[in-house]
């Protein structure tokens, strides 16, 4: 077995709705560790969508190879010291315990937001399209978010500013002793 010298990284996996705050949550966090020193790599679904994974649908079987290749990545970068914050839905259970399993310093947060809101906002117009049928299988609308059953972190972002979810994370950071 292959031993590595010096401390492994975590990953800070940010699980959610579409439009809940996964992407603006995992980029403050990153500059927030890049601020403290700490080498860190962010991966986020709309970017690896559109090169690592971009042969990739949402099809059940095409979000659990998008989930498969990002846990990859995590890993390599854990296991030689570099932090990752990743945002990707990760709708499904198996998706979660899959990646539980696989990072050693896996830490997940579930970045909620009820459906009603984030209709409301519908900041990228996707849940308009969705429900007008235009787009197939969205999450929360024709394919199924199975809530997260025991995520590390809640955030609220209905009710907290990105700032106050990103300092409640950052004190759970600290509280178990990873920064
Ligand atoms: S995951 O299910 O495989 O984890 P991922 O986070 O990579 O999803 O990609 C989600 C993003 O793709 C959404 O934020 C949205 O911009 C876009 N998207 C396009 N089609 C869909 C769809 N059918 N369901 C969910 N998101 C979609």
């Amino acid at each position: 077995m292959t031993e590595f010298k010096g401390q492994q990284g975590f990953t800070v996996w940010f699980t959610g709705l579409s439009g809940a705050g996964k992407t603006t949550l995992g980029s403050m966090l990153e500059r927030e560790l890049r601020a403290r020193g700490i080498n860190v790599e962010r991966l986020d679904g709309d970017v690896v969508r559109r090169g690592l994974c971009r042969d990739l649908g949402f099809s059940r079987e095409d979000r659990m190879k998008n989930i498969e290749r990002v846990c990859f990545v995590a890993r390599l970068l854990n296991r030689n010291g570099i932090w990752v914050t990743a945002s990707f839905i990760t709708p499904y259970r198996l998706m979660r315990s899959l990646l539980r399993k696989e990072l050693p310093n896996y830490v997940e947060v579930y970045v909620q937001c009820p459906l009603s809101v984030l209709m409301k906002r519908d900041t990228k117009g996707l849940y308009r399209k969705a429900l007008a049928g235009e787009i197939a299988d969205f999450t929360g609308i024709s394919d199924p978010f199975e809530e997260p059953e025991n995520p590390d972190i809640v955030v609220r972002t209905d009710r907290e500013t990105p700032e106050e979810s990103l300092a409640g994370i950052i004190a759970q950071l600290e509280e178990r002793n990873m920064i």
